[in-house]
This record gives C-alpha cells, structure tokens and sequence, in this order.
C-alpha cells in the first residue's frame, strides 16, 4: 500500500471547499489554523471570515486595539490564542516589516506558534516538507498503522512525526504527474480523513479506502486507538455574577487580570464559592463585601436554576444575581455600553438575554 497516494486521492475527491485552502499567504494560513485549534471547521469558519474581513493583512490586525481583537474572538473560547495571535501580528508588522518568517525552524520562534501550526503554515505557504501532528492526525496514524503509543506521553508526538514524515516522502518516485501534490496536500489531506473518515466514534469503516489494512480494524481496536491514558484533571467551580442595577439602570463591570481562564475579558463582579450559593448566602456575602460602599436595596436570583458551562479543565456553575441600589454607582455603565465590550460567551449570552428586560 502507498498511504499517501491512496490518502491524497481520497482526499481529492471528499475534500471539502474551505477559504484557507485556497490561498499560500502565510497570513491568512497563521489566522485559519490558530482559529482551528480545538475548534471545528463549522465553529471556526465564520469568525476566520470575520476577521479576515476586520483585518485584512497583518499590518491591519497589528493596529486593532486587544479589545477589538478578544470582542471578534468572543465565543471561539481558549482566548489566550487571540491575544498571542495579536502579539504575534505586532511583531510581524513592527519588527519583520510584515513579513512573515519563511520556514518551520523560524516560525516556531513566534509566540503563540507551536510544532503544529509552524508545520502547517510552513507546508501549505511554502511548500516545506514537514508534517503535522494534531488529534486528527494522531487518530489516522495510530488506527491504520496500529500504533500503540500511548499520546499522552510528550515523547509520542516526535515518534508520529517521524512516521508522518516517512509517509509523507515515501513515494518520490511514483507517478504524481497528475496531480500537483506535496507537503501541502499531504498534511491538509491526512487532517481532513482525520476530520471526515477517520472520527473519533464510530467512523464509518466500511467505506474506507483503508480498510484492507487497517491494523486496528483487523485487530478490533478503531474504538481504543489513539491510546490515551492520562485524562485532563478537571475541576468544579461556582460563580455568582452580581448584576448591580442603579437608578439609572446602570451596572458594573470589571476586566479580569488574573491569568487563567478568560484573562482580560470582561465580567460582572464575582463572588466565588465552594458549591452553588442560595439567595440566603448570597445575601450575607454581599452585605459583607459591599455594605461599606453601596446601598442595597434587594437581592434576587436572575434564573431558576444555575448555568453549567463545560471548559477543557473546568466545569463551571454560574448564576447571575440582581443586585438593586437606590444610589448612583460611580462606575455605573449602560447595557448599551457593556455590551460592546469583550466577554466570555456564557456572559454575552446572559446580556443579551437580560438586556430586554431593563
Ligand atoms: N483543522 C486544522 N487545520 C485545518 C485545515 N487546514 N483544514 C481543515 N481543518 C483543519
């Protein structure tokens, strides 16, 4: 069997019709494939369509503001992506004169750019022969080759890339005249059967252009192949928003600066407890923070039961309260306002929701 030719024909006709397919700026390459990670092609395209749109050179998004940058990227989530995403767009505009650099040793060097998307952008801009390795392609490899490395191992990532490599030259001298192959399609080819033929749950095995062999079809293993023994430890968090409300129907927010989850979006102040709080708690650690400052007339619960919101290491249990003052708060803002800026999206989605009722 030559994998690639079988995986590179298979690839030229289920392909699917994608904007960063079609173009060698590594710019727009950079931009698709820092959206893509952890993200499906239907989540990211519209916000790789967005910016593109907002920004459409490097020299534009090293101009954005961050706010404008997080607010574009608001709901694509692992935000610290778009803030690397914007440093690395000001280096390039500032210190490179907007060039990008031209092979993977180099590009490696740029923040927020890692073994994966330094062989992509070096692959599909120019022509480098070096492979990928993301999930899909850990999923492809170990499944049709029967590789049994367990993935959560660091030192897994450099035996895949060596296979992927091998693979990805091991055919120089069949006839390709027909089609206009290389790195570039091997690498775009592998994560689209990854993405497409090869899923994660019952892949459709029966129509696989593989299925003669297979190593873990013919073994019984599709369903435990990438072996993966270390899960990521996740833990429980409870946050209580406090949406102040003023005579003015004004509220408050703040810019979290903590590093960790959704640093430098915006929130309403928090309070965080150990489990979910009820009214009577609530009540009690409010007063306890806020008595000295503001006025509090009442306090309710915004919804009947807590939000759950899934991240890759934390599952979080959210609830909004109101929190009502006859007074003026100093750093009142209008919804009109607060809507505008950056949130996490479990956030936006409650303003937009609440925002009618004011
Ligand atoms: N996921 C990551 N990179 C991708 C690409 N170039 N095309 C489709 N899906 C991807």
């Amino acid at each position: 069997m030559i994998f690639s030719k079988q995986l590179v024909n298979w690839y030229l006709q289920n392909k699917r019709d994608l904007p960063w397919r079609k173009t060698q700026d590594p710019y727009l390459i950079w931009l698709s494939e820092i959206m893509l990670q952890q993200t499906r092609v239907a989540q990211g395209l519209p916000y790789y369509e967005s910016f593109v749109n907002a920004f459409p050179t490097v020299f534009d998004l090293a101009n954005a503001s961050e706010e404008q940058v997080l607010k574009l990227w608001q709901g694509l989530g692992y935000y610290s992506r778009a803030r690397n995403l914007h440093h690395t767009a000001r280096f390039i505009a500032n210190e490179l004169d907007g060039k990008f650099p031209g092979d993977y040793k180099s590009l490696l060097a740029l923040k927020g750019v890692g073994d994966y998307t330094a062989a992509a952008i070096a692959s599909f801009a120019f022509g480098e022969k070096v492979p990928v390795v993301d999930g899909n392609v850990f999923r492809v490899l170990s499944r049709v080759f029967g590789v049994e490395t367990d993935i959560s191992n660091a030192s897994a990532k450099k035996e895949f890339q060596e296979l992927a490599l091998q693979l990805m030259t091991q055919d120089s001298k069949a006839d390709f005249s027909q089609v206009n192959w290389g790195p570039a399609i091997f690498n775009q080819a592998i994560m689209e059967f990854g993405a497409l033929q090869c899923a994660p749950k019952n892949p459709n095995c029966e129509v696989c252009v593989f299925n003669t062999n297979c190593v873990a079809l013919k073994n019984g293993m599709v369903a435990n192949l990438p072996l993966k023994t270390k899960k990521t430890k996740v833990t429980n968090r409870f946050l209580n928003y406090l949406i102040f409300e003023d005579q003015h129907h004004y509220t408050r927010i703040q810019k979290r600066s903590e590093k960790g989850i959704w640093y430098n979006l915006y929130e309403f102040p928090l309070i965080e407890t150990e489990s979910d709080a009820n009214l009577e708690e609530l009540i009690a650690l409010v007063a306890k923070q806020y008595s000295n400052s503001i006025e509090i007339t009442a306090i309710e619960s915004l919804q009947l039961l807590p939000i759950r919101h899934k991240l890759s290491h934390q599952n979080l249990s959210i609830q909004f309260w109101k929190v009502s003052t006859n007074g003026v708060l100093p750093d009142g803002m209008p919804f009109s306002e607060v809507v505008k800026m950056p949130f996490p999206i479990v956030i936006y989605n409650f303003i937009e929701r609440f925002k009618t009722e004011i």
